[in-house]
């Protein structure tokens, strides 16, 4: 298959003296599609919600904090022991109290996981300021011990998900030396670095070194909110597979769509705006049910996590989204997506340039 932007390659091969677990995860016949881990979204009920869509060949929990008196959450818990899905899933765990990352992932070990993932990209000032997360990445030292202790604990399948430095993306090259040294499974690159947090374009070089210097699988993150943005960050970086995050709250098809693609060359199906209300419905109704003592303005702000995301990835959506920031019930925030979204017209591939979450992240 070719390597046009249009369509999706298929990885090249990979040497392998580390990562079977992880690799035998992902399908032998195209790149491995994974749900990135999204805190406060990609949580029991979106993955209830997105798996009738096609969804991803792995799903992500979002990140377990690990600290001196931590307790894994118990809604994330629950995400791993009732995954509606039947595929599987990898528990992300946030932190860098090397004794408290190990007690953590025994007890993780207790669940139905297929892997543990350590975060090393969180940007969150709160998190770095305690050197977790994409704080980490400024002490290679630190992170060095993390993965020499963790992959001796750890059982299942070990990955990590990092971005590719703090201050600029020079620092990838030290960076990559560690994760070289530790048989991880599989290592998620979001080409960004701490700094960049979610809005510049992609170091998709620093990806393909990765590639091309680690025997595990390399995993390809940011930016992919399209069939044509998942053929580019493939084409660019030749990694095993691609990991989606804003794109699939936006576009719960992007996954099948990916998947024809890489078989066919075609881009699959076509959303409708209507198709996409439907999706916003079923998102209601599925959270609704796993909360049902919030109250209706609760639960109308709780769907306006979702919304920022899908109503900005539409030509009309600041209009709608103004709207909805404004709503304060149900029948409102229907009343609204209905008058913008009951139509036949088809849902944009790409979001908007103007868009205001997605600004920049779609190149022209
Ligand atoms: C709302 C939100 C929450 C996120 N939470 C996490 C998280 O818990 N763990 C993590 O590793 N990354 C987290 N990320 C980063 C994403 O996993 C991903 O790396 C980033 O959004 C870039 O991918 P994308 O362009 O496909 O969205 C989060 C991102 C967003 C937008």
């Amino acid at each position: 298959m070719s390597a046009s932007p249009s369509t999706i390659p298929s990885p090249p091969p990979q040497p392998s003296r580390h990562g079977f677990g992880f690799r035998n995860l992902l399908p032998v016949d195209r790149p491995g599609l994974i749900l990135a881990p999204m805190q406060d979204v990609t949580d029991l009920p979106f993955w209830t919600v997105i798996h009738p869509y096609g969804g991803p060949d792995i799903y992500f929990t979002e990140y377990f904090r690990v600290h001196l008196n931590s307790k894994p959450e118990r809604h994330i818990l629950k995400a791993l022991d009732e995954n509606p899905t039947g595929r599987p899933a990898i528990a992300q765990m946030i932190g860098q109290d090397i004794p408290h990352l190990i007690r953590t992932a025994r007890e993780l070990q207790r669940h139905p996981i297929a892997g543990i993932d350590l975060n090393l990209g969180c940007p969150a000032p709160i998190v770095c300021r305690k050197d977790a997360g994409g704080g980490l990445l400024r002490n290679p030292g630190k992170v060095d011990a993390i993965l020499a202790a963790l992959r001796d604990a750890i059982e299942v399948p070990f990955t990590v998900k990092t971005r590719v430095g703090y201050d600029c993306y020079t620092e990838f090259d030290r960076l990559l030396e560690v994760f070289a040294k530790h048989p991880i499974d599989a290592l998620t690159i979001h080409g960004r670095t701490v700094k960049e947090k979610y809005k510049s374009p992609i170091h998709y070089a620093e990806i393909r070194k990765a590639v091309d210097a680690l025997d595990c699988p390399v995993v390809a993150n940011g930016n992919i909110v399209s069939v044509r943005m998942a053929g580019k960050t493939l084409a660019e970086t030749g990694a095993a597979a691609l990991m989606i995050g804003r794109g699939a709250i936006r576009n719960p098809w992007i996954f099948a769509q990916c998947r024809s693609a890489a078989s066919s060359d075609e881009a699959g199906h076509a959303p409708s705006l209507r198709d996409l209300l439907g999706y916003i419905r079923a998102l209601h109704s599925t959270t609704r049910a796993e909360d049902p003592e919030a109250t209706d303005l609760q639960h109308t702000t709780m769907m306006k996590r979702y919304m920022n995301f899908i109503a900005t990835g539409l030509s009309k959506g600041d209009a709608l989204l103004n709207g909805i920031r404004r709503s304060t019930g149900s029948r409102e925030f229907f009343d609204l997506c209905e008058q913008y979204l009951d139509s036949d017209a088809p849902m944009p591939d790409e979001p908007p340039v103007t868009s205001a979450v997605f600004a920049g992240l779609v190149e022209q």
